[in-house]
């Protein structure tokens, strides 16, 4: 049984062997899933993470359990995580978790005799989003993800995305970090990598950005702060630059900016049902 839990879980070769697969499967369908049974267990609203995942496994043959609004199950008349994931590991190959708390896919994995598939605990990780965004830089930069400046925008003290991707990017030379948002919503400091600078100020470093991932204010945990780029501001983006968003926006991106060339946030969602297929396969079949 093999959990994943964190970005911390999966070595680089491990990653770049799951990439390649992907690449050459892009979204083929198969049965290798097939009588194989994946619950989407979802404490917090989501469209992308469990439709991808939802999509994965019906595209290889199997089947999904969707529990994607907990206050239709027995969670809401008391029962405890750890029974709730007992009681579908009885019934199914697999779980994937999101949960507000963060470290409750560890206390899940503690008790499931199936794997558990964090996908984003509180401010904790999300590491398949990972897998995706990492997919999306190597898709688009010549199948590399060294030596990049890296611009990350935004909740960068609530948002689990970053932290997931800050983890894997600092694994590969030469990438240097820079890490915009307003003083109260900045990346963690103890978490912070060798490379990075921090602003306040967009303008600052836009023109010097090959990756601009761009997030939302996590209003849920408590963040109180708007903000848009304007088309101005990303016009300043080198031409061969891409801007990434793990979506959902709110007022971060404009829409007119969506075709642009530059423009991948759409692409990563695709990407990501490549790249959870093949992971599905490895975890289940
Ligand atoms: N990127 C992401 O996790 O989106 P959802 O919240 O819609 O799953």
């Amino acid at each position: 049984m093999q959990h994943l839990l964190s970005v911390d879980d999966m070595k680089e070769n491990y990653i770049f062997d799951l990439w390649s697969k992907a690449i050459d499967q892009k979204d083929n369908y198969s049965n290798a899933l097939k009588n194989k049974i994946l619950t989407n267990l979802f404490y917090e609203p989501s469209t992308r993470t469990s439709s991808s995942f939802y999509s994965a496994m019906v595209r290889q043959g199997g089947s999904v359990i969707p529990i994607n609004n907990v206050k239709f199950s027995s969670a809401i008349k008391g029962e405890s995580l750890e029974d709730t994931v007992m009681t579908m590991a009885t019934m199914s190959d697999c779980i994937v978790l999101r949960h507000p708390v963060t470290g409750s896919v560890a206390k899940a994995a503690n008790v499931s005799k199936v794997p558990i598939i964090n996908a984003g605990d509180g401010e904790g990780e999300h590491p398949t989003q990972t897998l995706l965004d990492g997919f999306t830089i190597f898709y688009n930069n010549n199948e590399k993800i060294d030596n990049l400046r890296i611009t990350m925008i935004g909740d960068l003290r609530n948002g689990r995305t970053v932290k997931s991707l800050v983890k894997l990017l600092s694994r590969y030379s030469g990438n240097h970090f820079n890490f915009v948002s307003p003083k109260e919503l900045s990346f963690p400091k103890e978490s912070l990598p060798k490379n990075a600078f921090e602003t306040t100020k967009i303008n600052n470093v836009i023109s010097e950005t090959d990756v601009l991932y761009v997030t939302r204010v996590q209003t849920e945990r408590g963040s109180d702060h708007k903000y848009s780029l304007s088309l101005e501001q990303l016009n300043l983006l080198p031409k061969k630059s891409i801007v990434m968003h793990p979506l959902p926006r709110v007022s971060e991106i404009p829409r007119e900016f969506d075709n642009d060339p530059r423009a991948k946030y759409f692409d990563q969602m695709r990407y990501g049902l490549w790249c959870r297929m093949v992971l599905l396969k490895d975890i289940i079949a």
